[in-house]
């Protein structure tokens, strides 16, 4: 099911008027080419003071690089399967959102690291549990980054449908997560509707998460525990207790973003179902509108793009 979310665009030519190429832009997901200013001296714990949860969106940060490198393969894979003129513009524009995110992600880490946090760890354990989905077929990938990209846009829902985030995460690095969060939405069904072109009734779909879970899990797992153990936060039993019930406590953000992943495994799932776009108009509003908070840091227009 493709739900369309903007009429076809036309452009005049010298023989008269006929449809010229669609960009992400007029599709609804339009490549920002922002360029984050982060400050020189950096709160240290960002997320509520607290540094097990701070930890936490380090290694989640630093994982965004090599998945959504991962996630961008999978889907370019099957580009040459994309006929249709709208789904070939929402693969253009989801690709060029995932490699800007990627690049002001690469900058956000190396700030982590340059107050000591070694984010290269957690990268590398993902990269290398990636590796192992490597091998599988290309179809299986597609179906892993559907599944993956899911659970990013689940997040970014939760992320911005409440305040607690915001409440939370400290201003040097909110804007950076609201504006990931919107374009995981914006590009929410465009990987599933790739997926769906080749035929999503596969055992592919079902191996999905038990491969994600027995790969990327232990990576993530790994990697925040090493910036646990090397910040000596594992000796701080109140700073792991505060930050476990901060994210994994009852009716907390992870709980809530993990209840939510079964859906994936119904037949008639599809990410359009669940109709997020009055959030997303409301933070390309908050973030990009005349007063945005970001409308500033775009480089140039999002038409150009
Ligand atoms: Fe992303
Ligand atoms: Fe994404």
């Amino acid at each position: 099911m493709t739900v369309p979310r903007t009429e076809r665009a036309t452009g005049e030519t010298g023989t008269g008027p006929r449809p010229r190429r669609l960009t992400g832009g007029d599709v609804g997901i339009p490549p920002r080419h922002l360029d984050f200013r982060l400050p020189q001296e950096m709160v240290r714990w960002a997320y509520a003071d607290n540094a097990t949860a701070t930890l936490f969106l380090a290694m989640l940060s630093a994982i965004f690089p090599p998945g959504e490198d991962f996630f961008v393969r999978s889907v370019i894979h099957f580009r040459d399967r994309v006929t249709d003129p709208e789904l070939r513009a929402r693969v253009a524009g989801f690709t060029a959102q995932e490699v800007i995110h990627s690049r002001e992600h690469d900058r956000l880490n190396e700030a982590f690291r340059s107050r000591g946090f070694p984010v290269h760890i957690p990268e590398s354990a993902v990269a290398l549990a990636l590796k192992v989905l490597d091998r599988t077929s290309p179809r299986q990938q597609l179906a892993c980054t559907a599944l993956m990209e899911h659970f990013t846009a689940v997040m970014a829902e939760d992320i911005l449908g409440s305040d607690e985030f915001a409440g939370r995460v400290h201003a040097d690095i909110r804007e950076l997560w609201h504006w990931h969060a919107l374009e995981e939405l914006e590009h929410k069904s465009v990987t599933w509707d790739v997926y769906e072109l080749i035929g999503t009734d596969g055992p592919e779909r079902g191996r999905a998460a038990p491969l994600v879970v027995a790969t990327v899990l232990p990576a993530v797992v790994f990697g925040w525990a090493y910036l646990l153990v090397q910040q000596g936060v594992w000796r701080r039993p109140r700073d792991l207790r505060e930050g476990y019930r901060l994210l994994f406590g009852r009716g907390q953000f992870l709980r809530r973003v993990l209840g939510r992943m079964p859906v994936f495994g119904h037949p008639r799932f599809h990410p359009d179902r669940h109709d997020t776009r009055a959030l997303e108009q409301r933070w390309r509003d908050t973030l990009f509108g005349d007063d945005g908070a970001l409308a500033e840091q775009l480089r140039r227009p999002v038409r150009e793009a």
